[in-house]
């Protein structure tokens, strides 16, 4: 088991400044929030921090900005959010590092919050850099992190800065504590069988932790994109799907076999000759292949069936990604399906990735599952057995 410091164990009096990671990484249409998620999952930290009087300085990053301001990836309208959940005012600095961020994490007073803008606007967050790891240093006296979602990332606020303080002045908050003991269920699996679900759009980031999963699960259930490219490495006929030719031969190696895990591709597919404006969708059999302008966009009935007959004979099931373009009407009936089914399945279920999470809320099933997780590609990696530098340098 993985235990890490707890905010319990932070010697804090009234008025002292926390440094609080979050991940508010939230997706965002124009300025309005389509999923607060993240920003609600982290208030039961934010209220036991104010409880016991600290003033909390809270940075996140936002998208990917590659290091440089630029308005649209702004996390003021996470402020505005933020006010509202937790009914206070919520300060606001224009720069995460600088003269500013720190007179005004300076002037806080006890319970008060300030949030700080964007932290990938600076290169230094994703390149680990220790100056700007210590420009971050001196706005708190504590530094806590429940930034699941980006754990598995070597930044800055991640890893360097909780390196700066002293030991017994870092934690992990009630998110990261919670997010580690459930995830720990799948990772330690104790009821079998233990069946993976895997879709998305892309490979490329999953075959690290997908090599590890067949080693730990019993069956692995592919779907979206990522089946695309395991059919299109046994030899089928993919017509325009996507495909990722970078991973095609990761992907024989692992259908080659020899881990514990059977590894399961669609027998039939939903296919369309485009996305936008389709004039026809089909149901074929991948034993016949798709024509040169099909493109998958689904997964069929008939893999639709088996893997829910999957699903139920499974105590312990894990999902990551979606199985197809479920943004679009008529190529969600297999997420859907999937999402059904981890509701409906007799296991702990485990779910991680923001469109499976979507697709879970949708579907009306988000109350059965066991735990949603606030991270994708971090859930990924630590079922996979991938030590995560947020959580590595917080450990007991
Ligand atoms: C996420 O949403 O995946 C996390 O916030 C991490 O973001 P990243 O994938 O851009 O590093
Ligand atoms: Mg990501």
């Amino acid at each position: 088991m993985i235990s890490i410091r707890t905010i319990d164990k932070l010697a804090l009096s009234p008025g002292s400044r926390v440094f609080y990671r979050v991940d508010y990484n939230v997706p965002i249409e124009g300025t309005r929030i389509t999923d607060a998620t993240r920003i609600e999952e982290t208030l039961q930290t934010l209220n036991a921090l104010r409880d016991r009087g600290a003033a909390i300085v809270i940075a996140s990053h936002l998208g990917r900005p590659k290091g440089q301001r630029n308005e649209k990836y702004s996390l003021k309208p996470v402020r505005d959010c933020l006010a509202k959940l937790i009914d206070a005012d919520v300060k606001w600095a224009d720069d995460c590092v600088g003269a500013d961020a720190e007179a005004k994490a300076r002037a806080l007073k006890a319970d008060e919050i300030l949030l700080l803008e964007n932290l990938r606007f600076h290169a230094g967050e994703e390149k680990n850099d220790g100056a700007f790891a210590q420009q971050l240093r001196r706005l708190g006296q504590f530094y806590v992190n429940d930034a699941f979602g980006a754990s598995h990332r070597a930044h800055a606020s991640i890893d360097a800065l909780p390196r700066l303080f002293p030991k017994d002045s870092i934690a992990g908050g009630l998110l990261l504590a919670r997010e580690l003991q459930f995830l720990q269920k799948v990772t330690n699996v104790s009821d079998r069988a233990f069946a993976a679900v895997l879709g998305g759009a892309k490979i490329a980031g999953k075959i690290e932790p997908l090599e590890a999963l067949v080693k730990l699960a019993d069956v692995i259930l592919i779907g979206g994109g990522m089946a695309n490219t395991f059919l299109a490495a046994k030899g089928v006929a993919m017509g325009g799907s996507l495909v990722d030719q970078e991973s095609m031969e990761i992907a024989k190696r692992i259908l080659a076999g020899g881990a514990r895990a059977r590894v399961e591709l669609p027998v039939d597919l939903v296919v369309a000759d485009s996305l936008d404006a389709p004039s026809k969708i089909e149901t074929v059999d991948v034993s016949r292949g798709l024509t040169a302008n099909q493109k998958a966009f689904d997964i069929g009935p008939k893999t639709i069936a088996a893997y829910t007959s999957e699903l139920k004979r499974a105590k312990t099931i894990f999902w990551n990604g979606p199985m197809g373009v479920f943004e679009k009407e008529q190529f969600a009936k297999g997420t859907m399906a999937i999402a059904r089914a981890l509701g409906k399945a007799d296991a702990t279920t485990i779910v991680g990735g923001g469109e499976s999470v979507e697709a879970v809320k949708a579907s009306g099933a988000a109350d059965t599952i066991t735990h949603i997780s606030t991270g994708g590609g971090a859930s990924l990696e630590f079922i996979a057995g991938e030590s995560l530098p947020g959580v590595e340098v917080l450990r007991t």
